[in-house]
C-alpha cells in the first residue's frame, strides 16, 4: 500500500491546473490505485442524497443570498447528483434560513432526471411545497421524544398523525414522500436511543408510505458498532432497499458508519457538499459527512455513484468561499495542500 501512494503521490496527484484537474486524478487514478473493485458484500451503485442546500444552509448564522443557493445547487446538479434536497417548507420563525423557499425553488435550473425534495413538516409546507414547484418531499420525525418537541413542536405520535394528513395529500397529488428519523444513534436531549423505538418510527413512515427511509445520526455520536446493533433493528421492520443513512460527522465516525451500513446492504447515503450543516434544533452537532469524502470513499471502492468529483469539489469551493469559510471535506483540503 505504501508503494502505491508513493507512485499516485508522485505521478498521478501532481497539480497542473488547480483542483480541478487534482479532483479529475482523484476520481479515476486515486480511486483505482489505492481502491479496488467492490467486494461481494457491497453495492455497485450508491446513491447519493446531497443534503447541503437544505441541512447545511439551514444551520448558517447569518442568511445566505437565495442567488448564491441558487447558483450551488445548479453547479451540484452539474456534477451528475441525482438526488438535491433543495429547501424547507418550514416555519420561517424556526428557521429564517429557509425562509427564501419559494424564490429558491423557482430559481433553480432542474436537470432532467434530478429529483429535488424538500422538507414539509405539515400540511401547510406540503401545500406551499406543491405551489412552489416541488415534484419530492420529505416529512421528518425522530425516535427521541424530547428532539421531537424541540425540532417540530410536537410528540413523535403527534408528528406521525401530521404526516398521514401529508402523505394522504401526496398521495393525492402523486408526489413521491421521502421519511427521515432523527436521533438514531442519539439525542442532545435524552442520551441513548434504543433500536427499538428508531424501529418503530421508521416502520411507522415506511407503513404509511414513504418510499424511502433516512436514518439520521443527527448529532453524529454513532459508532460502528451502534450503527450496526440500529439497522439489525431496523432492518427487521424495513427492506434494506428502502433505507438510507444520514450521518453528521460530529464524532469523526461518519464514514466509517457509513461503510458499516454498505455491508449491511444499504445503497443510499446522505451527505453535504464541503461537510456543512447541523440541525438548529441539536446544539453542537457539525455538519453531516462530506459529499466529497463520500464520493471519493466510494469511487475508492469500485462503487459506483455518477458524480463527478471535479465539478462536485467546484460546487465546495463555491459555497466556501460565499460563505467564506473552509471547507469541512478532508479530500477537498488535502488536495488544496498539494
Ligand atoms: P408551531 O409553532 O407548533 O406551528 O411549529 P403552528 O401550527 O402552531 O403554527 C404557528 C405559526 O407557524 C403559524 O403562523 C403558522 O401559519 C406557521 P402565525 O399564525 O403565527 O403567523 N406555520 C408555518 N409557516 C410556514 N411553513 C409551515 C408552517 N407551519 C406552521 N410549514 C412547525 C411547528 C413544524 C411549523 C415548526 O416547529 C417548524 O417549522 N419546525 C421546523 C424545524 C426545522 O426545520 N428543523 C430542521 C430540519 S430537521 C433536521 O435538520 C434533521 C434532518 O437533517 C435529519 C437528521 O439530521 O437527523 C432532517
Ligand atoms: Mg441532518
Amino acid at each position: 500500500m505504501a508503494a502505491v501512494m508513493r507512485l499516485v503521490n508522485r505521478s498521478t496527484l501532481k497539480p497542473k491546473m488547480g483542483h480541478q484537474c487534482l479532483a479529475f486524478s482523484c476520481s479515476a487514478a486515486v480511486a483505482k490505485a489505492v481502491g479496488g473493485s467492490a467486494s461481494k458484500n457491497l453495492p455497485e451503485r450508491v446513491k447519493i442524497v446531497e443534503v447541503g442546500p437544505r441541512d447545511g444552509l439551514q444551520n448558517e448564522k447569518t442568511i445566505v443570498p437565495a442567488e448564491t443557493k441558487i447558483h450551488l445547487i445548479d453547479m451540484l446538479s452539474d456534477s451528475g447528483l441525482p438526488v438535491i434536497e433543495a429547501t424547507s417548507f418550514v416555519s420561517p420563525k424556526w428557521v429564517p434560513q429557509m425562509a427564501d423557499q419559494v424564490e429558491v425553488m423557482k430559481g433553480i435550473s432542474r436537470k432532467p432526471g434530478v429529483s429535488y425534495p424538500v422538507l414539509t413538516p405539515n400540511l401547510k409546507g406540503f401545500q406551499a411545497a406543491v405551489k412552489a414547484g416541488a415534484t419530492e418531499v420529505a416529512i421528518f420525525g425522530a425516535a427521541s421524544e424530547l428532539f421531537s418537541k424541540k425540532n417540530i413542536n410536537c410528540s413523535v405520535d403527534e408528528s406521525l398523525q401530521r404526516f398521514e394528513e401529508v402523505m394522504k395529500a401526496a398521495k393525492e397529488a402523486n408526489v413521491p414522500v421521502r421519511g427521515y428519523v432523527s436521533c438514531v444513534l442519539g439525542c442532545p436531549y435524552e442520551g441513548k436511543v434504543a433500536p427499538g423505538k428508531v424501529a418503530h418510527v421508521a416502520k411507522r413512515l415506511y407503513s404509511m408510505g414513504c418510499y424511502e427511509i433516512s436514518l439520521g445520526d443527527t448529532i453524529g455520536v454513532g459508532t460502528p458498532g451502534g450503527m450496526t446493533e440500529m439497522l439489525e433493528a431496523v432492518s427487521r421492520e424495513v427492506p434494506v432497499s428502502a433505507l438510507a443513512v444520514h450521518c453528521h460527522d460530529t464524532y469523526g465516525q461518519a464514514l466509517a458508519n457509513i461503510l458499516i451500513a454498505l455491508q449491511m446492504g444499504i445503497s443510499v447515503v446522505d451527505s453535504s457538499v464541503a461537510g456543512l450543516g447541523g440541525c438548529p434544533y441539536a446544539q453542537g452537532a457539525s455538519g453531516n459527512v462530506a459529499t466529497e469524502d463520500v464520493v471519493y470513499m466510494m469511487h475508492g471502492l469500485g462503487i459506483h455513484t455518477g458524480v463527478d468529483l471535479s465539478k462536485l469539489m467546484d460546487a465546495g469551493a463555491f459555497i466556501c468561499r460565499s460563505l467564506n469559510r473552509k471547507t469541512n471535506s478532508k479530500v477537498a483540503q488535502a488536495t488544496c495542500k498539494l
